[in-house]
């Protein structure tokens, strides 16, 4: 074993994309094999601690929209690691996002919830003593209290600034200080640390994942009304879960989400890792995942076109970025799918082309294309063309029933393209960083 372990730790030493985890408990290694599957909770669900029983649809439907809208439009450099660069301007405004997760930190282990996102990295949970933190409704985490817990050093190679988080050294030199900053303006410091996290995962015995990088964060702000113990970063950057896992899972996790209406009872959206989460068989499609120099932190696929009944448009014909490799983010915490103002205007009016029933306005101004519920408007059929993978939309991955008497068109013009988490309900969702690949399978999530 420990030679094999020195041999991690080197390889790990080389790598400057992957930090590795070492895995030292053969139960740890026979869970992995296997695959393990997690609970993915939406924020208003009756499971979530955030729900609230006297909103109506309408109403979370409207702070859904807001929440997405906020994620896509905030602009603001977040890192100091690149100052001049043109991405840190563009993309800097993903955080936050709609799902929770249940994981355990520390030993003994103490139950957390985190927000699961996979527009960013750093894994961070609200710790003691905190000079400034945010209301919970969960104690904070006592790192004294955990015999695993233990200070990254400011000579350590994981404290290393990358993918939008900026890292310190204390005063007393002595460990490692984290920032992190989102879009919408929330953020996180505190001590950077490792510690085992534990999945409960539902399909084996827990899982338990030693010398997990961590944030431990000490002056936290969620703006976005997600109150989480903090964040689950599931982004494409080397702290984030998915990498820190990335040998014992094989590169693979994927996502099934339920369509809203279904959150709204207690069905739980699923994330999968390893073997479980290996997208295949009658229906898949694959696109290469584009892998941007840095930051690591986004998904990029490459979009060639839409289309909506037999129209197919072309993006590359709509701008010059256009059809370009890596024109699109997937991200399972925009709830709505964006493309340039452009592009979008062409896309909705082939849209509302093919259906005839009279336009009707959304009073909240939020979205554009709405008709009457009553209405029971036929969908035309919409693809969404990736390089080589044609992922066809759903009636439901389209259109949104935002209120009981209307359904709107779930897309939107935004500055930089996104695939959001209503065009992916109800398929299976792959991600592979070796193949390096995102697959889409048709599936009825809440059957999972
Ligand atoms: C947080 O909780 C404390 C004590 O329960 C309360 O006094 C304070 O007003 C709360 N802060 C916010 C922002 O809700
Ligand atoms: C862990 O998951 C199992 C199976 O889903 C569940 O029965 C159990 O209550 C969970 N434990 C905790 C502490 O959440
Ligand atoms: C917490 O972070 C904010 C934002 O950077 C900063 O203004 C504030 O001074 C910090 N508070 C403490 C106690 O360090
Ligand atoms: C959902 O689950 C909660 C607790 O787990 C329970 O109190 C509630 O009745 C359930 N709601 C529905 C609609 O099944
Ligand atoms: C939708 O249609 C129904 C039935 O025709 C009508 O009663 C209702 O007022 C309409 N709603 C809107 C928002 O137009
Ligand atoms: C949608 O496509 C299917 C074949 O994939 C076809 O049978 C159906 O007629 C199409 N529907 C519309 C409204 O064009």
């Amino acid at each position: 074993m420990a030679s094999h372990h020195h041999s991690l730790l080197s390889f790990a030493a080389l790598a400057t994309t992957f930090s590795i985890v070492l895995l030292c408990s053969c139960s740890l290694i026979e869970a992995l094999n296997e695959g393990f599957i997690v609970d993915l909770i939406h924020r208003d669900s009756p499971k979530s601690p955030f729900y609230n029983p006297s909103e109506t649809h309408s109403q979370r439907v409207a702070k859904a929209l807001r929440r997405s809208i906020n994620r896509v439009n905030s602009f603001k450099p977040t890192s100091s690691v690149y100052p001049n660069s043109l991405q840190t301007d563009i993309f800097s405004d993903i955080g936050g996002g709609e799902y929770l997760m249940k994981y355990f930190v520390g030993t003994p282990p103490v139950p957390i919830l985190g927000v699961a996102d996979t527009g960013s990295d750093l894994i961070w949970l609200q710790c003691k003593p905190c000079t400034e933190c945010y209301n919970q409704t969960a104690p904070f985490f006592d790192p004294e209290k955990s015999t695993t817990y233990k200070r990254i050093s400011c000579t350590s190679s994981q404290c290393e600034s990358l993918d939008y988080i900026d890292t310190s050294c204390s005063k007393d030199r002595k460990s490692c200080q984290y920032s992190v900053n989102y879009g919408d303006k929330s953020f996180s410091k505190g001590d950077l640390a490792v510690d085992t996290l534990t999945l409960n995962s539902t399909s084996s015995r827990p899982v338990p994942l030693l010398k997990t990088i961590i944030g431990c964060g000490l002056n936290n702000s969620l703006t976005s009304g997600v109150t989480g113990s903090g964040i689950v970063g599931l982004g494409g950057g080397s702290k984030s879960l998915v990498s820190q896992l990335h040998s014992s899972i094989g590169g693979k996790f994927s996502y099934c989400l339920v369509p809203f209406i279904y959150s709204e009872d207690n069905t739980s959206s699923k994330l999968n890792f390893g073997s479980h989460a290996v997208v295949s068989g009658f229906g898949t499609v694959s696109t290469p995942l584009v892998l941007h120099k840095r930051p690591h932190t986004y998904y990029y696929l490459t979009l060639e076109a839409m289309s909506v009944g037999n129209k197919r448009l072309e993006l590359s014909s709509s701008s010059a970025s256009g059809g370009s490799k890596g024109n699109i983010i997937i991200d399972s915490g925009s709830t709505l799918t964006y493309f340039p103002a452009e592009f979008y205007s062409k896309f909705e009016s082939a849209v509302a082309e093919e259906i005839n029933f009279k336009r009707i306005d959304d009073p909240s101004h939020l979205l554009s294309l709405c008709y009457n519920s009553s209405d029971d408007i036929d969908v035309p059929n919409i693809t969404a063309h990736f390089s080589g993978a044609d992922v066809k939309l759903n009636p439901t991955n389209a259109f949104w029933p935002i209120t009981d008497e209307l359904v709107c068109l779930a897309f939107q013009a935004g500055q930089q393209s996104i695939f959001g988490s209503v065009a992916q309900s109800n398929m299976l969702v792959g991600y592979d960083h070796v193949e390096k690949t995102v697959s889409f399978k048709p599936m009825d999530c809440t059957k999972l």
